[in-house]
């Protein structure tokens, strides 16, 4: 089985395969996941709430990320490793060379970034100096305080529009993927279609390129608010590894996301 790069999710996109991607934060989990055929792992600063307890994902440090993303690694074999810049940790281009180096040489092979216009700067960077760029538009979780709440983004046209600007210019930044969150899903099409790199979309229907969830909504067991756009696949199988396959057929298939997991 050969690696996952990011020349393999163009490939996958130009075919129009879609792609699986799932969050992951220790050896063990990211194993059974890499070897049942997950083709992204991200080591999501999501780990400050699933992991640390938190209400949001603002306490996250890069120690936090770089221990968990070495975990990770020692686990895996084919995925492709992308890890989250924690809050605050990249908000100058030169505190973020230092920040995503730290990243990278605890084993990822890419990092993302929450934000639009004020990165550009950031992502030629990093990718200039030899560190690929996931973005992350829509609901950044890392800006709930100035969103007031982890709200859905781009509903109204001058929000949607922006969007698809800021996705557009982060493409010619550099960046070689996108996540996008919590979006209307005909914006999240629009946007999947207006790129050449792959979109990877939660929370945002069923046409971006591939999907990502968190694991711990996967496996059900995530405490307290379980968010709309999540499908919990243990309780229809009944055991992880065949949780992880259904998730992954559900996505090449396009049964999952349905219509109930959209914000319209
Ligand atoms: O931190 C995280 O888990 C994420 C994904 C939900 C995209 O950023
Ligand atoms: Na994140």
């Amino acid at each position: 089985m050969s690696k996952v790069t990011s020349s393999t999710l163009i490939k996958f996109k130009k075919e129009g395969k879609k792609f699986t991607a799932l969050t992951a934060y220790d050896a063990s989990f990211a194993g059974a996941f890499d070897s049942e055929g997950v083709d992204v792992l991200l080591v999501g600063d999501s780990l400050g709430m699933v992991l640390q307890g938190h209400d949001d994902t603002l306490p996250v440090t890069i120690a936090d990320i770089a221990y968990h993303t070495a975990c990770v690694k020692r686990g895996i074999s084919r995925a492709l490793l992308i890890a989250d810049m924690p809050f605050m940790s990249y908000s100058t281009p030169q505190q973020t060379m230092e920040n995503a180096a730290l990243l990278m040489q605890a084993g990822a092979s890419m990092v993302k970034v929450e934000g639009g216009h004020w990165l550009l700067e950031s992502v030629k960077m990093l990718t200039e100096r030899g560190i690929p760029v996931c973005a992350h538009l829509g609901l950044t979780p890392q800006s709930v305080n100035v969103f007031g709440g982890f709200k859905v983004q781009g509903r109204d046209a001058e929000n949607a529009q922006r969007i698809l600007d800021e996705a557009k210019a982060l493409q010619a930044a550099g960046a070689q993927l996108l996540v996008v969150e919590c979006i209307p899903p005909q914006l999240a099409k629009t946007i999947t279609e207006a790129l050449t790199i792959p979109v990877i979309g939660i929370g945002a229907g069923a046409d971006t390129d591939g999907q990502i969830l968190v694991m711990h909504d996967v496996l059900g067991i995530s405490s307290g608010y379980i968010p709309r756009f999540s499908k919990n696949y243990l309780k229809q199988t009944g055991e992880i590894r065949s949780a992880i396959r259904a998730y992954i057929d559900e996505v090449a298939d396009g049964t999952f996301p349905a219509e109930e997991h959209t914000f319209n």
